[in-house]
């Protein structure tokens, strides 16, 4: 018997540039394009270092088109050897505001076909923060998941120089540009993951893929246990998500295990690599984008790859339950109780609430290490997406200073979140007739719901809970991120990790 399924990609699908520092002035940079970064209202000082003759001719454009230096504003103007860009970046001052200046720089470069770049970092060279922020942003910017086109139009910038006269110490910014290297190829790797077509991107391609990731790097390790396994350690959710399906169910492992480690953090990711509904089937139109119904699961293998990437003194490890849900004949049926491994019972009542049945096993099996925390990033439910949109996700914890803790990560990366209650009166809700508990409620909060139900499984560890159904995937281009998988929580786990090694 033949199966036919969609040709895998076999090239590596994005690629970074190499990120630079230098000691310049900027008619000594060489560069297809050079990026002179203009605060609002400060066209005339922006272009100053220039040299009176290009500083005249700029400022001239910049009048005659309104250019001020709002965010995303661009002029593009001839040089010596290659063009200049006056980029507006408004009145902001955090990361994020350079994040989105190296963004649009690297929009820039790929329309004009740019391949050596550089960013005039004038008097910002001294704070390796905002290098890093810039050449983060122009890193990431310039993903594509092209492999499966036949007419490709690869990114085309190979390098970015951030250069100033003021850098005495070039190197003193090569960590920072590292790190920003190690993180977003962490990044591009959760994205792939996504981005790849459900019959290629299964649960055995999760294990296959955690196992590649311990190559080359000493701290890490993986595990990943088959549906024999599966059933031998008792994960009923799993096995009664995996039924209705032909595709094998893994539970996937992937641990760091880093020199002088005093913390050990356990991060749980939904790996439901297809939602189709189940039994309980999604319409056509809702099952169109639930190839990234995995990317709790791809977040937390790529962030524990980059804590490993960035030697993080912590001891950090990825679970992942990974599984399609599908409504094979064999597949769970509204009404079938399931047994837990710590004696709960859950009906089932809807088999599409398929994804805290799968976490509630992986949060026991976490929980078995003692870990110090628990954090869960997963596309949980639609009522996250509608409540807060594609950029916020939905944050929800049993302890304040943990969530405290991840919504300062947020803030600091960029990948935002905001904090809903853990209402447990709503609990009733999901009281079963038959059995423990039943995995929907009426109808309402449904985000805090679905995490009222997780909370079941964590006992007194502290806990949170990341629904991340709205960022996670991007329906339209977003500064730092093409349509598609975002790769959302891998920066805001891994500064998240950095505080927790920080002590
Ligand atoms: N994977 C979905 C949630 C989802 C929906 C993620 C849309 C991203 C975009 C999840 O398994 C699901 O189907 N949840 C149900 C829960 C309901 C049956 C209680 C939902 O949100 O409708
Ligand atoms: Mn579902
Ligand atoms: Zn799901």
């Amino acid at each position: 018997m033949s199966e036919s399924r969609p040709v895998p990609t076999s090239e590596p699908l994005a690629t970074l540039p190499t990120l630079r520092a230098v000691k310049a002035t900027p008619s000594g940079v060489r560069a297809d394009l050079l990026v002179v970064p203009v605060r609002d209202g400060g066209v005339a000082e922006a272009v100053k270092p220039l040299g009176r003759a290009l500083a005249a001719a700029l400022a001239k454009r910049a009048k005659e088109s309104d250019l001020r230096g709002r965010v995303d504003e661009l002029l593009l103007h001839p040089r010596e050897g290659g063009m200049v860009a006056l980029l507006g970046i408004g009145a902001g001052n955090g990361a994020d505001a350079w994040r989105r200046a190296g963004a649009r720089a690297r929009r820039e470069a790929e329309r004009i076909g740019a391949r050596r770049v550089a960013v005039w970092a004038g008097t910002y060279a001294g704070d390796a923060g905002v290098l890093g922020a810039i050449a983060e942003g122009f890193a990431l910017a310039g993903y594509r998941f092209d492999g499966y086109r036949s007419e490709t139009r690869p990114p085309r910038a190979e390098s970015l120089l951030l250069a100033s006269d003021l850098l005495t110490k070039p190197a003193v910014a090569r960590p920072a540009l590292d790190a920003v290297a190690s993180v977003v190829t962490a990044v591009f790797a959760a994205r792939d993951l996504v981005n790849e077509p459900p019959s290629i991107g299964t649960p055995r391609h999760l294990a296959e893929h955690a196992r590649r990731l311990c190559a080359g790097a000493s701290t890490l390790s993986a595990e990943s246990w088959d549906a024999k396994r599966i059933a031998k350690e008792g994960l009923a959710g799993l096995q009664g998500v995996a039924r209705g399906s032909a595709e094998e169910p893994r539970f996937v492992t992937l641990r760091h295990a880093g020199k002088g480690a005093t913390k050990r953090i356990a991060l749980v990711g939904k790996g439901v690599t297809f939602d189709s509904g189940g039994l309980s089937l999604k319409p056509a139109k809702s099952m169109e984008t639930m190839k990234y119904d995995m990317a709790g699961g791809a977040a937390v293998l790529s962030a524990v790859a980059a804590a490993a990437a960035l030697e993080l003194p912590v001891d950090v490890t990825a679970y992942v339950p990974a599984t399609e849900n599908l409504p094979g004949g064999r597949a769970q049926k509204p009404g079938d109780v399931i047994r837990y491994a710590n004696g709960r019972t859950v009906e089932v009542l809807n088999t599409d609430a398929e994804g805290r049945l799968v976490l509630a096993d992986a949060l026991l099996v976490a929980g078995r290490s003692r870990p110090d925390a628990i954090v869960d990033l997963a596309t949980l439910t639609g009522a996250a997406r509608i409540a807060l949109g594609s950029l916020y996700a939905c944050l929800l914890a049993n302890d304040q200073p943990l969530a405290e803790a991840l919504l300062a990560a947020g803030r600091t990366s960029g990948e935002l979140c905001w904090q809903l209650p853990l209402v447990r009166e709503y609990r009733d809700d999901i009281k079963s007739p038959v059995a423990d508990l039943k995995n929907v409620g009426g109808g309402e909060a449904g985000t805090i719901i679905g995490a009222l139900f997780l909370a079941e499984f964590v006992g007194t560890t502290p806990w949170a809970h990341l629904d991340i159904a709205g960022p996670a995937f991007a329906e339209r281009e977003l500064p730092l991120a093409s349509r598609g998988a975002t790769g959302y929580g891998v920066r805001l786990l891994v500064e998240y990790l950095r505080g927790v090694a920080a002590g």
